[in-house]
C-alpha cells in the first residue's frame, strides 16, 4: 500500500502533495534574502583598470556579468536571517516534513535506505524573472572542458527533496510566478510547482532535469539532499530512528530481519 499522499510519477520520482503550510508572509521575506544572497555569493574578477570582467560563485563556477540577474540565487544562511519565531518555526517544520516524506519514500523503495546516512543543510533556491536551469543531474559536478570546479558540491547526492514555497500560475500575483515547470526528459515527467508540495527523486542521470524559464514573478523552492557519506561540515547524520517511525514497522523489520543488520 502506498503511503498516504505519495504519488509515484515514474523512475523513482515521487510527489508528496500539500505536505507543508506555507505562510503568506514567506515570499516577501525570501525576496529580501534573495537580494542579499546575490551580494554574498559572487566574487568579481577585474582587469588591470579595475573593470569587472566576470563573476565566480562559491563553487568556482564562472558567470558573465549580464547573466547574474538571470541566475538562480541560493539562500543558505536563512536561519541566521530569521528574526521572528514564525520564520525559524517554518523552516523547522519543512525539515520535519521532508524527513517524514523521506521515510515514506524509503518504504516504497526500501533499498534506498542503506544509502541514506547524512542529510545536507537545506537551502532555498530563488529564480527571478528570466531565470531557468538547464538539463543536469543532481550528482554531477557541472564540469566544463578546461574549467573543473574546485568544490564538487553534489557528487554524493543519492536522493533529492524539493519543497515548493509558491506555485506556477497562468498569471503572476504577489505570491506566485509564471513558468518554472520542472521536466525530467528521460523519465517523461513534467511537474508544475504547487505551494506546499514535496518532490523526491534520485540524484542520478536517469533523473536528469531542467527548469523552464520563469517569465514573471519569483519562484522559491527549498532543497535538501540525502547522501551516503558526509561531505559538508554542515551535514547532519540521520539516525536509524527513522526505521522506528514507520507506523507498521515494515521497514524496521526489513532492515533488522531481511537484511540481517542485527540479530
Ligand atoms: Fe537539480
Amino acid at each position: 500500500m502506498l503511503p498516504f499522499g505519495a504519488e509515484p510519477l515514474g523512475s523513482g520520482i515521487v510527489l508528496f502533495k500539500n505536505k507543508i503550510n506555507v505562510p503568506d508572509e514567506l515570499t516577501s521575506f525570501l525576496y529580501s534574502l534573495k537580494e542579499e544572497s546575490k551580494v554574498k555569493h559572487y566574487s568579481y574578477v577585474c582587469d588591470e583598470n579595475g573593470n569587472q570582467i566576470y563573476a565566480t560563485n562559491k563553487s568556482g563556477h564562472r558567470f558573465k556579468l549580464e547573466d547574474i540577474d538571470k541566475n538562480c540565487s541560493r539562500i543558505t544562511d536563512f536561519y541566521d536571517s530569521c528574526t521572528q519565531d514564525w520564520q525559524s518555526d517554518f523552516f523547522r517544520s519543512c525539515e520535519k516534513a521532508i524527513y517524514q516524506s523521506m521515510i515514506e519514500y524509503a518504504s516504497m523503495y526500501p533499498m534506498v535506505l542503506p544509502c541514506l546516512w547524512w542529510k545536507t543543510h537545506g537551502h532555498v533556491l530563488a529564480y527571478g524573472p528570466g531565470s531557468d536551469l538547464g538539463l543536469h543531474c543532481d550528482n554531477d559536478i557541472n564540469f566544463s572542458p578546461g574549467f573543473e570546479p574546485d568544490f564538487q558540491l553534489g557528487i554524493r547526492h543519492v536522493l533529492a527533496a524539493i519543497t515548493y514555497f509558491n506555485s506556477s500560475k497562468d498569471t503572476v500575483d504577489d505570491d506566485n510566478f509564471v513558468g518554472g515547470k520542472i521536466t525530467f526528459p528521460y523519465a517523461g515527467v513534467t511537474y508544475t510547482p504547487e505551494k506546499g508540495d514535496i518532490l523526491m527523486f534520485p540524484g542520478n542521470y536517469m533523473c536528469a532535469h531542467q527548469v523552464d524559464e520563469v517569465s514573471a514573478g519569483n519562484r522559491y523552492a527549498f532543497l535538501e539532499y540525502f547522501d551516503p557519506q558526509r561531505y559538508y561540515r554542515t551535514q547532519r547524520r540521520l539516525t536509524r530512528r527513522a526505521t522506528d517511525e514507520r507506523v507498521n514497522g515494515e521497514l524496521y523489520n526489513f532492515f533488522i530481519k531481511d537484511l540481517g543488520l542485527k540479530d
